[in-house]
């Protein structure tokens, strides 16, 4: 269908108020709330997946995946024609999983088509880039982010986001993701920023400063702050499974981010799949209301995820209707439902008999509108088909992405033999699951058109033209390696000069039951899947020297590697650019600077293994194997060495809400330039309730030519000091603090200085 999208209201003879852009955005929200039917305010609060999303599903599911199956939204009995029909009578006010700016026109074009034309706000799991739909620029995931601890690249990263997302009528991405990722196992952690409560907040807010800007211009989108709350620590390690944090380790820990995210200015928050302490999220008042509207003073709306208020009544069997879950979960707080089909006659229904008043829709609908009219959505409900690709995929977005992974990829061991001399190694044998695949863009990321990816195969191919790099493929599926792929691996390995495996989890979201990490994909243990071990250990005891690149959204095990490989690189998904940047690395174009956003264990037994623990968590060290992790928070190496001197704190003494400069010298000892992540972190050696071993209070990432000396300042205020009291209250305990600063959490890569606060 070939579409003018000139105006939008060239129907409407007479301009109503909430159509005129020069009156204040509230009084047009009244205005338009003025003129709403309860249907259509309830149609507000009802996301519906996109029409393509469910005519796929309805040709690739089977009758049993249907019933099973929650990750595809397919609705028995329903069709694509019912969803368009219903958002011509504006009975559907957002979408989500609608992958193609043509599909979005059309939609909206549906939505204009209704008696208010009140336009579509279109939602997307835009978690590194817009990579959910293809042709966008992919950069690195939260995770491999967060380890360049590079706030500004964030932000940037954000901003290039929400533009594209714009050019293709995307107006809301769920993301960030801010939960504090403490279990390994949990096949999230690389959408996260990691397991430190500071650099996850660090990172979330500048990412909700960089989609929103101000939610007023064409290349704002608004933001989402999620999962609410506790997800990141589930009782097994398994997506959505219980939580039972005490409110003292959610205020500590968990709570943190996603305040300083609303303080940001973020302006919708989702709910987690988890039951938190007993009550699943989505019907906690205590979290929506008492916390997030009560304390923190959120203007936004809030909406449910995936199929989770009907989880209330059909999973946790905490409501006994779908109905009465969809009560209690507005009662509770609840603004937007994330798709499903009893939503809509369900809530009116609740209205007509009295059980939510239809001033507590109105609340909901206010707020829901009030983004819609501030992105400009009912001025602009279109975006341009021909000029997307302008702004997509463009030099300068690139340019970021292919920044990014250089910053975000970790160095974690270098025996030497990096960067690789090229005049050496002239024959190189590459293989493993992850050296050729687009598994290398990350979860959330779809297929994309092959010369918008570089492998670690096509990324040394073409940085070294003069090098053969002999492959072998292992195919993409580590749970099936063929055994004679294995053994013609291991043949040739001999032959080699050098052999580079690339292995990892594999995580692309077309596969989604075929994969070994991502959402929903959680393991009982860390180690590599497959033959993958097989192959490392058989090709390196070849002789030749084997270095070990993992791509990876969460810590793996490498023991056996970490203990015989001269070199291990961890990549995480770095994105669309990873494998140029890889080979750059492997090579000295580019000095690694990144640092693990996350500790790696040992074991999954080792689980919970964070930096920030409780002075008693290794009072007992565990039996036979080691409590230490394989690498610890905030590490990694660089092709240079650094050297930390002459800490200096102003005062040794200080009152409850002084301050103390803190300054320490850093000297570039190697031969490279390079970039280097500094790190504060602080003790607090007395307090009333205990307090962690270690928390990092502040960073800087810095660049030092060889040679170089910068002197890097801090600013110890009292927030970085303070601790929860016994009605947990912010407060400064009296007593000794220590500052630690150096280029990782580890003891011995710190220096340690005391004050003392009066
Ligand atoms: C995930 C959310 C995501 C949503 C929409 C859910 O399964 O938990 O993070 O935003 O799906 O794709």
């Amino acid at each position: 269908m070939a579409l003018s999208f000139t105006s939008s209201f060239a129907n409407s003879a007479k301009k109503e108020l909430y159509k005129d852009s020069s009156v204040p955005i509230k009084d047009r929200v009244e205005d338009l709330l003025k003129c709403m039917t309860l249907e259509e305010k309830v149609g507000q609060m009802n996301q519906y997946v996109g029409l393509e999303h469910i005519r796929t599903a309805g040709r690739t599911l089977t009758e049993a995946q249907l019933k099973n199956n929650t990750a595809q939204a397919f609705y028995p009995g329903i069709t694509d024609k019912d969803v368009a029909a219903w958002t011509e009578q504006g009975l559907i006010g957002s979408f989500l999983h609608v992958l193609t700016i043509k599909e979005a026109n059309e939609l909206q074009h549906l939505a204009m088509k209704s008696r208010l034309q009140i336009p579509i706000l279109f939602g997307i799991d835009a978690i590194h880039g817009n990579a959910n739909a293809p042709d966008n620029t992919v950069y690195p995931t939260n995770i491999g982010l967060a380890s360049s601890f590079d706030t500004a690249l964030a932000y940037k990263i954000a901003r290039q986001t929400a533009a594209e997302m714009r050019a293709m009528n995307m107006h809301w991405t769920f993301n960030p993701n801010v939960e504090v990722a403490r279990d390994a196992r949990w096949g999230r952690c690389g959408e996260t920023y990691g397991e430190d409560p500071y650099l996850v907040s660090q990172m979330g807010v500048q990412a909700v400063r960089g989609y929103q800007g101000n939610l007023d211009s064409e290349n704002d989108v608004l933001a989402c702050v999620k999962h609410f709350v506790g997800g990141s620590e589930p009782i097994n390690g398994t997506n959505g499974a219980p939580a039972d944090l005490s409110e003292r380790t959610l205020r500590e820990v968990f709570f943190p981010p996603f305040k300083a995210c609303a303080d940001a200015g973020a302006m919708s928050f989702m709910m987690a799949h988890n039951e938190l302490n007993g009550m699943p999220c989505h019907e906690d008042s205590w979290l929506m209301s008492d916390i997030l509207r009560g304390e923190w003073k959120f203007k936004g709306f809030v909406v449910s995820d995936w199929m989770d208020i009907e989880h209330i009544y059909d999973l946790h069997a905490a409501a006994p209707s779908i109905k009465d879950a969809f009560c209690q979960s507005i009662l509770a707080g609840m603004d937007m439902h994330m798709h499903g089909v009893k939503w809509q006659e369900d809530v009116v229904a609740l209205v007509k008999e009295g059980r939510i008043s239809e001033s507590r829709i109105d609340e909901s609908v206010r707020k829901i509108l009030t983004i819609k009219f501030r992105l400009g959505l009912f001025e602009h409900p279109y975006a341009d088909e021909k000029n997307t690709m302008k702004v997509r995929l463009s030099p300068e977005h690139r340019a970021t992405a292919l920044q990014a992974a250089r910053e975000a990829i970790v160095l974690l061991k270098n025996e030497g033999i990096l960067p690789l001399d090229s005049t050496k190694y002239k024959k190189v044998l590459v293989t493993g699951i992850n050296a050729d695949d687009q598994n290398i863009l990350g979860d959330w990321s779809a297929v994309e058109k092959p010369e918008n990816v570089w492998t670690v195969l096509r990324g040394l191919r073409e940085a070294q033209p003069n090098t053969n790099f002999d492959f072998v493929d292992q195919g993409w599926d580590p749970r099936n390696m063929s055994q004679a792929k294995v053994d013609e691996a291991v043949n040739k390995a001999k032959d080699a000069d050098l052999n580079i495996v690339v292995a990892g989890e594999y995580m692309m979201r077309f596969r989604w039951t075929e994969r070994t990490s991502g959402e929903d994909t959680d393991r009982s243990d860390l180690d590599l899947v497959g033959l993958q071990n097989e192959l490392i250990q058989r090709i390196a005891a070849s002789g030749k020297p084997t270095i070990l690149i993992l791509i990876s959204g969460r810590p793996l095990s490498i023991n056996w590697p970490a203990k015989h490989l001269p070199a291990i690189i961890n990549a995480w998904e770095p994105g669309m650019y990873g494998g140029r940047a890889i080979a750059e690395i492997l090579y000295g174009k580019v000095n690694p600077s990144a640092k693990l956003a996350i500790s790696i264990p040992r074991t999954s037994g080792q689980v919970q293994q964070i930096y920030n623990h409780k002075p008693s968590q290794y009072f007992h060290p565990y039996a036979v194997t080691e409590s230490t992790p394989l690498y610890p928070f905030g590490y990694g190496l660089s092709y240079s060495t650094y050297k930390y001197d002459n800490l200096k704190l102003s005062t040794q003494k200080i009152s409850q809400n002084g301050l103390v400069e803190v300054s320490v010298d850093v000297t570039n000892t190697g031969k490279m330039d390079g970039d280097e992540v500094v790190q504060l972190y602080i003790r607090d050696c007395f307090s009333t309730y205990t307090r962690p071993v270690k928390e990092l209070k502040d960073f800087a990432r810095i660049s030092l030519k060889a040679g170089e000396t910068k002197t890097v300042r801090f600013t110890v205020t009292p927030d970085k000091l303070s601790t929860l009291d016994k009605n947990l209250k912010p407060i400064v305990e009296p007593g000794d603090f220590v500052v630690m600063v150096g280029a990782s959490s580890q003891d011995n890569d710190l220096l340690k200085q005391t004050f003392t606060v009066e």
